[in-house]
């Protein structure tokens, strides 16, 4: 298959599941701003405004925040979640930016935006069980979500000098390898359409 190189970048909008000052969900969204190529133009998008989702409120007009956050995943060429776990599934706040995006019915703002997540956590899971409920959710919206490789980082409380950069030249080799899998799976996504 031959890939087409388009000159301009994508503009992928990142969507980070934590809300906290001193997020290192935060600090990792930074670090693979700074890791990715010049081919992706990536931007973390603020989620903590939305209201939480309630179909009431579509009628007579949805709020400002949801019109605003779903014209801003329209314009994106692709989106990455960065995400911590909670309870061994998604916060709450990330859901609620999936279902802010997915609605009103018909309207799934996240339908063909390829995708990718990382999922991070102090423990050693690496976040698994909020990357794989957050991943079915993505099967439903129709999102074409990278596969491999996967980003299930452990020990996050350990990971940033600093000046938020990664202490280990591993870490940081495999999150430009998977940065750089994105680029390609976002490629092959509009070779496909
Ligand atoms: C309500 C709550 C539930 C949590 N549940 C989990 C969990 O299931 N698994 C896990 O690895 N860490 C869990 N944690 C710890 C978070 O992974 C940790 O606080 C992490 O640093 C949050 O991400 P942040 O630094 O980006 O805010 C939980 C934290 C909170 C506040």
């Amino acid at each position: 298959m031959n890939i087409i190189q388009n000159t301009a970048p994508i503009n992928v909008v990142i969507i980070t599941g934590s809300l906290r000052r001193d997020s290192l969900t935060l600090k990792m969204a930074k670090a693979l701003i700074d890791l990715a190529p010049p081919s992706l133009k990536m931007e973390i998008v603020n989620i903590g405004n939305l209201q939480m989702y309630n179909e009431d409120l579509e009628i007579p007009f949805p709020p400002e925040e949801w019109v605003i956050f779903r014209e801003r995943i329209k314009k994106a060429g692709a989106v990455l979640f960065i995400t911590p776990e909670y309870n061994r599934s998604l916060p709450a706040v990330l859901k609620n930016a999936v279902d802010v995006g997915s609605a009103p019915h018909g309207q799934n703002v996240y339908k063909n935006k390829p995708a990718a997540i990382v999922s991070l956590s102090p423990g050693a899971m690496g976040a698994f069980g909020a990357n794989h409920h957050l991943r079915q959710s993505l099967v439903f919206l129709d999102m074409p979500t990278m596969q491999q490789p996967e980003a299930y980082i452990g020990y996050s409380g350990q990971l940033f000098d600093d000046n938020g950069a990664f202490i280990q030249k591993s870490t940081k080799a495999y999150l430009l390898k998977f940065i750089l899998a994105f680029d390609r799976w976002i490629e092959i996504q509009k070779v496909k359409s």
